[in-house]
């Protein structure tokens, strides 16, 4: 029997008061709805009881509230004054306002924002602290632009240097990524805006996002790809998470049991919301039963000029008529209900939250301090870097990346900005006392005459005292984009040759490359200097800048591997059933070898390796310790070090400590990030360092237990200022 939309919440109250269902259609035709209604509304007292609110909602409010109303909003309840909740990418700023019901922008005049760095760049710091401060300042935006959540972090694990969206993640170690999601989560969270962690899980390619159902064993899925999202849950607390795009084991996360009912609710205990990702759901079924409370970005049916144009989604009319024929529970919906509900007492209810703010001079600084901390300096012979700004010098700058605007595009992160200073801008002003010259050499696009670019820039450059080279990626489909994946490993648009070409005119060239994943750089011989710069947002040109003037000493780590080629990738080893995969599924046959756990197993050499970064000082680590050599399942590895600045100006590095297994009974990467603890140390001093590893930590996932296992036995503790860089191994033995 099919009860008229309108009159729904009749249903629920006149069930509320003992009436069958059938009573509840006769008094559809006694209007005492307005005194009912009229004599509900949320009173202060209700706030306190979330059940108390949901006997107050009529069925139809219920699951009006577990779909969108709009592109980025889902219902509230009006008649009770529960506003609605309304969504905002992403994760590196909050995007302009879109139209209510399709993908145009609204074009405010009012929604400019600060671009922060892309989140490789803040991985690269290795600086939890600036993480939290980084989530406050873009937490302070969103709360002032009254979003109640944020679309972000994304942090998915770097599995192949061709996924579009890497630039959105926090790269390929899942201890990194789980340090440092936890205090942006929080920072973003003390604003009473709600993180949703992104795209749970898997979601590792754009290449078929919609549909690839990756197969990955247990054990990889729980020490690799789950990490970031669990601390993101259990130590951040974050109060919203989104389903991915893709299958695992054959069900779209969206809505997959596995992942939402089994591990993120029950396992990890998350009592927060599980958004769909838009258009990421695809079942009723399986979104009413596994775990999936808000459906976002289905298709509606405006064209059909209906009142209510998302009641056709799958969590719409199609759950309604489930509850209201019995087939399915109303304690089902009332779950999701309490979930959304105590997200709002969180947000958009809570009347202690702080009202934000989009203070552009100090999140501009936020952004400036991300953006200089997170640039890596990967080469610098004859140390040509950083270039003295008294001098009276001939540079060039070259490549379209020096005034390639960045914030815009890349898809869902992309922002409307105010300010972003283009590296061309910044190099000028920092150095305003030599003479900069540009030139475009190559072009992203396919009209432009490359060749004329081309000897354009080798004529300038043959003049100049230093050639700064700045290319590497952009924000193009099949490039760093969301929805497409590169389509080759090496640097487009013909800047290899370029690059060999100048380098046979000037060897004083340095290579900036802005970018999101790594490049081939086999040209990496015919440069002096190589800086890997990321998305830097709205300070890229300033901070570019000052890292190249020296102004500010690079201190960044790459939070992923540099392969020499795309197959020393462990992704790329096992053909097309690995990536991209084969007839829409996908098998990670690297398994727990992902990164730099291929590379050092493998014995595979990176041109630049996980964790490495120079500086423009020298640092040496020395009385490196360990507490003792043996110990119990429930102590701490105490690593002690000392750091010293043996060079000219003052800097900061990054102790990182790695453990392995020695005579494993199971396979083990050769070793994994356990610690790291980034120091600031001034000239000819020495700063002491502890990293503290509880045992616990060294388990691996035993699938035969489907928990995790410590290993008893030898294990070794690699200590260095990258993976590949280990200054001291210490022995011990876990007892
Ligand atoms: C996109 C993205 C997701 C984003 C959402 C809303 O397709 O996958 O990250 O938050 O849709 O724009």
């Amino acid at each position: 029997m099919k009860i008229e939309k309108k009159f729904q919440p009749f249903t629920v109250l006149v069930n509320n008061f003992g009436f069958n269902k059938s009573n509840s259609y006769c008094l559809k035709k006694i209007s005492i709805k307005l005194l009912l209604f009229g004599f509900f509304s949320l009173s202060a007292q209700d706030t306190n009881s979330i059940e108390n609110i949901i006997s107050k909602l009529s069925i139809e409010e219920k699951i009006a509230m577990c779909h969108a109303q709009s592109k980025f909003s889902s219902s509230g309840v009006p008649r009770l004054g529960i506003p609605e909740l309304w969504m905002s990418d992403g994760p590196h700023g909050i995007r302009a306002e879109m139209n209510w019901d399709d993908w145009q922008y609204a074009n405010w005049s009012n929604d400019y924002v600060t671009a922060f760095p892309a989140l490789t760049c803040l991985a690269a710091t290795f600086n939890p602290d600036l993480s939290f401060e980084y989530g406050i300042n873009l937490g302070e935006e969103a709360r002032y632009r009254k979003k109640d959540v944020l679309l972000g972090p994304g942090v998915n694990i770097y599995r192949t240097p061709l996924n579009g969206r890497n630039f959105e993640y926090m790269g390929e170690d899942p201890f990194l990524a789980a340090k440092m999601v936890v205090p942006y989560v929080r920072g973003v969270q003390e604003n009473g805006v709600a993180a949703c962690v992104k795209h749970f899980a898997l979601n590792n390619q754009e290449q078929w996002r919609g549909h690839i159902n990756v197969e990955v064993s247990d054990r990889a899925l729980h020490e690799i790809y789950l990490p970031a999202f669990k601390s993101a849950i259990v130590e951040g607390n974050a109060w919203a998470i989104m389903g991915a795009y893709n299958k695992f084991r054959g069900q779209h996360c969206c809505h997959n049991k596995i992942l939402l009912n089994g591990i993120l609710k029950d396992s990890w205990g998350f009592d927060g919301v599980v958004i769909s990702d838009w258009a990421g759901t695809h079942n009723t079924n399986e979104a009413i039963y596994n775990g999936l409370d808000i459906e976002m970005g289905t298709p509606s049916n405006k064209n059909k000029s209906v009142r209510f144009p998302y009641d056709s989604n799958f969590l719409g009319n199609s759950f309604l008529d489930k509850i209201i024929n019995g087939e399915v529970s109303e304690r089902v919906l009332n779950e999701k209900v309490a979930r959304i509900l105590k997200l709002m007492f969180r947000t958009s209810l809570n009347k202690n939250r702080p009202y934000g703010n989009i203070n552009y001079e100090s999140h501009y600084k936020t952004a400036y301090d991300v953006a200089t901390e997170g640039v890596v300096l990967l080469k610098n012979s004859n140390n040509l870097l950083p270039i003295d700004i008294s001098k009276k010098i001939r540079i060039a700058v070259i490549g379209e990346n020096a005034e390639k605007k960045m914030s815009s595009g890349g898809g869902s992160s992309e922002l409307k900005v105010d300010k972003e200073v283009s590296p061309l801008y910044g190099i000028i002003k920092e150095f305003n006392n030599a003479t900069i010259e540009y030139a475009k050499g190559y072009s992203s696009d396919d009209n432009q005459n490359n060749r004329q670019l081309k000897s354009k820039a080798i004529a300038l450059a043959k003049d100049a005292d230093v050639v700064l080279f700045i290319g590497g990626l952009n924000k193009n489909s099949f490039q760093d984009s969301e929805a497409s994946d590169r389509k080759a490993f090496k640097l487009p648009y013909g800047q290899p040759e370029l690059i060999k070409e100048i380098s046979k005119h000037n060897k004083n060239m340095a290579v900036i490359l802005i970018s999101g994943n790594a490049v081939k750089t086999s040209w990496k011989y015919d440069v002096k200097s190589i800086v890997q710069s990321w998305y830097l947002g709205s300070e890229a040109g300033n901070a570019i800048a000052s890292i190249l003037s020296g102004e500010i000493n690079p201190s960044g780590k790459l939070p992923f591997s540099f392969p020499e080629k795309l197959s020393d990738n462990g992704a790329h080893h096992y053909g097309e059933i690995s990536y991209p995969g084969k007839n829409n599924s996908q098998l990670y046959k690297e398994d727990i070898l992902v990164g730099y756990r291929w590379h050092d197993t493998k014995n595979i050499i990176p041109s630049f390796c996980f964790g490495h970064g120079l500086s423009y000082t020298t640092f040496e680590l020395f009385d490196i310790n360990t507490n003792k050599n043996k110990y119990r399942l429930n102590e701490k590895i105490n690593v002690a070090c000392k750091v010293r600045n043996i060079g000219n100006v003052e800097g900061k590095e990054v102790v990182q400590v790695y453990v392995g297994k020695e005579n494993s009974k199971v396979k083990r990467p050769k070793k994994e990030l356990k610690g790291f603890k980034k120091v600031e140390v001034n000239r000819n001093e020495y700063v002491e360092v502890n990293i503290n590893i509880p045992v616990k930590e060294l388990a691996y996932y035993d699938e035969n237990i489907a928990s995790w296992k410590i290993e008893k036995g030898n294990y070794i503790i690699y200590i260095g200022n990258s993976s590949r860089a280990i200054v001291k191994e210490i022995k011990i033995k876990i007892l």
